[in-house]
């Protein structure tokens, strides 16, 4: 019997990605938003198009910073590394707090801080000031000096941010570790910078239970002959085993600290901290971000993305854990002098709507989240934060993954209320802050695209031999011009940092990910080139696929991915999660796959769909595709649908849970 796949021809060449998916609504930013925006000239980006003209961009908003030292030069480009603001030194902490305090906005409220149990504090600028200098000083009476490595790996308390911005005042770089990462996994990174110090707590909460971070600390430490100080907060008050030589209380060290700390002057270019990413395959790569650059860059892309004013309540759900929170719920906002919410726990623990109740209780005016975020949230349906008054935002920000066009349409509609500009912003760790991003107050969004490079950012899509690919084409995502937030190498190994990133296109930036443009330059991202699918010859983007099957009304959630096939190559299995209220039967695998055909193709048509409840995700919230091929490949599947039996979801949860590292 002939299928589908034998009657479709095989492309003529394989160096693109195909452009299946259409996507035809548009939403222009609301006049009363425009009126108001901090960006609101199309001409920014017309300016910043030349080398002259980017330039001049960077230059004049590196004024908003003081600098202790004024730099010389602006970018010192000997590819792949760039200097930026070279001769100049400053310090970030000062930048972030007593620029601030000196300022008169001492009593502004920097962080509203919601504990998972339903404790909160305030700190004011005045406090966060007060807080990072008390722990600047125990950090250096400690013998911590500028140079020193310190690993951080701490639940979302307000020390966290305090440990950052202290180590940035002392000079010692920071490599903070996500809480939710092993203790085999601290000790890796703790190991590769040889990091002399660790700060962390008794536990932290999450979803009801307390987390006991310090005996995984522990257990890193006793393997890290380099760590000589462990400091600890105490926030859950369960014990802990405590190493009389190596450990100090948090609020015993601090406590007799002068609540003033001479800010310690750093170069542009001196390291500020080490955030490590894992790899497919080899050990995580420590990306170096260093101090001037970075805190511009931040700034900047925050002050003009997320179109910030005095009187915001901004809040980026992520961990400060991730590249997102380091960007933008510590450098970038407190730069801006920015009001935030910090919160503990998970988004719908105890109850589903439970971060709709934070929102409303600080009356947040920005929330910048995940798409698998979403996409959880619309599995559970709006109906769970009716009763929430969420009249207060102006403004919605999605990052991490290629957003779905439906998910982006149900955050629009259910959580903006029909009157928020949405910006999905395109990014990574080694970018270190936003590059294709709407601007809200300019752009006209089309869901599911990142639309523009961000003003003087040159961005390009290629095909496999490096040619530009023309508009209505993908290829992969490149960038062609250095950026100030950009990553200064992999701690300690040259040459991946070559190989990774600048030797596939000489002299421009590898990115990883998949992209095509339409016939009006929109960008939309299509994923990790890794996986994308081969069927027949053609290329597709696991992104369009999902999308178009989250495009059905039964679809909360899909995941695709490539399985060998002996015919076509590859061939395209999808999982699929189900909205509440709707039930797996092969009926409806039946439907799906036809509604992608329809949708996009029959080129992009599963050959199989599997219902299940649940996904293997990184801590960071990415599907683990790379897993899901593995199940794919190992099971014989007959039937075009399949429902996940016990035995296939506990091979998913369980090889899940061993987490990204
Ligand atoms: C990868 C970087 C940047 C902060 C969080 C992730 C994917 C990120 C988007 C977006 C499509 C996106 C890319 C990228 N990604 N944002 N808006 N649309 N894809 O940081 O862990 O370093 O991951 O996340 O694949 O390469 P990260």
């Amino acid at each position: 019997m002939a299928t589908d796949h034998e009657r479709i021809e095989p492309a003529a060449e394989a160096a693109t990605i195909e452009n299946l998916l259409r996507e035809e609504r548009t939403f222009a930013p609301p006049a009363a938003f425009v009126a108001a925006a901090t960006a609101h000239d199309p001409d920014i980006y017309a300016r910043t198009a030349t080398d002259e003209g980017f330039r001049a961009f960077w230059a004049q908003e590196a004024k908003r910073i003081d600098w202790i030292e004024p730099w010389t030069e602006l970018l010192d480009w000997q590819l792949p590394y760039a200097k930026w603001f070279v001769g100049g030194k400053l310090n970030i902490s000062a930048n972030c707090l007593d620029r601030h305090v000196a300022n008169g906005l001492g009593g502004k409220v920097a962080y509203y801080w919601e504990g998972e149990p339903g404790d909160s504090r305030t700190l004011t600028y005045a406090q966060l000031l007060e807080e990072t200098c008390r722990m600047a000083n125990a950090l250096r009476s400690l013998g911590v000096k500028k140079g020193d490595k310190v690993a951080i790996y701490m639940p979302m308390i307000p020390e966290l941010p305090i440990a950052m911005l202290a180590c940035a005042r002392i000079g010692a770089p920071h490599s903070v570790v996500f809480g939710g990462f092993s203790a085999d996994a601290l000790a890796g990174r703790i190991d590769d910078a040889q990091c002399t110090t660790v700060i962390t707590a008794d536990g932290g909460y999450r979803k009801g239970a307390a987390v006991h971070l310090k005996a995984s600390a522990d257990d890193a430490m006793n393997r890290s002959p380099s760590v000589k100080h462990c400091v600890v907060v105490r926030r859950t008050g369960d014990p802990v085993d405590w190493n009389p030589d190596r450990d100090h209380w948090w609020h015993e060290l601090t406590a007799a600290q002068p609540t003033t700390a001479e800010p310690e002057p750093m170069d542009s270019e001196d390291l500020l901290y080490l955030l490590y990413t894992s790899g497919t395959t080899a050990k995580p790569k420590g990306i170096m971000h260093t101090t001037g650059g970075y805190l511009v860059g931040t700034a900047t892309t925050h002050r003009l993305i997320f179109d910030i004013k005095p009187e915001d309540v901004y809040w980026c759900m992520a961990d400060i854990g991730w590249v997102t929170g380091h960007s933008y719920i510590v450098y970038g906002p407190l730069a801006n002098a920015t009001t935030g919410i910090i919160y503990e726990g998970a988004i719908d623990f105890p109850e589903k709507d439970r971060w709709a109740q934070i929102a409303a209780k600080y009356r947040a005016t920005i929330l910048y989240t995940a798409p698998t975020a979403i996409r959880a949230l619309m599995k559970y349906g709006h109906d769970e934060f009716a009763r929430d008054d969420l009249s207060s935002l102006r403004l919605l920000g999605s990052v991490g993954e290629p957003i779905n066009p439906e998910a982006w349409a149900w955050y629009w509609k259910y959580i903006g209320g029909e009157r928020c500009p949405v910006v999905d912003t395109w990014w990574q760790t080694e970018t270190g802050m936003i590059l294709i991003t709407p601007l809200p107050g300019i752009t006209t969004t089309k869901p599911g695209s990142a639309t523009f490079p961000f003003p003087g950012i040159k961005a390009g899509v290629v095909d496999e031999a490096g040619n530009s690919v023309p508009l209505g084409g993908g290829g992969y995502l490149v960038l062609e011009r250095p950026w100030p937030a950009m990553l200064r190498g992999i701690y300690g190994d040259h040459d991946r940092y070559v190989e990774t990133y600048w030797s596939r296109y000489p002299g421009r930036y590898f990115a990883g990910d998949g992209c095509k443009r339409d016939d009006e330059g929109y960008y939309w991202l299509l994923g990790r080139v890794d996986d994308v699918m081969n069927v027949s010859g053609h290329r597709i983007s696991t992104t369009e696929v999902e999308s178009a099957l989250v495009s059905h009304p039964a679809v909360a959630e899909a995941a695709v991915v490539g399985r060998t096939d002996p015919i076509t190559g590859q061939a395209i299995f999808s999982y699929v999660i189900l909205r509440s209220g709707f039930e797996a039967s092969d009926a409806l695998g039946a439907d799906l796959r036809e509604h992608v055909s329809e949708v996009i193709g029959k080129l992009a048509r599963p050959k199989q769909i599997m219902f299940t409840p649940d996904l293997p995700k990184t801590r960071s919230g990415k599907i683990m595709r790379r897993l899901l091929r593995d199940v794919a490949e190992q099971r014989a599947l007959g039937d075009v649908t399949t429902l996940a039996d016990a035995g296939i979801v506990a091979t998913i949860r369980e090889q899940s849970g061993r987490g990204e590292d």
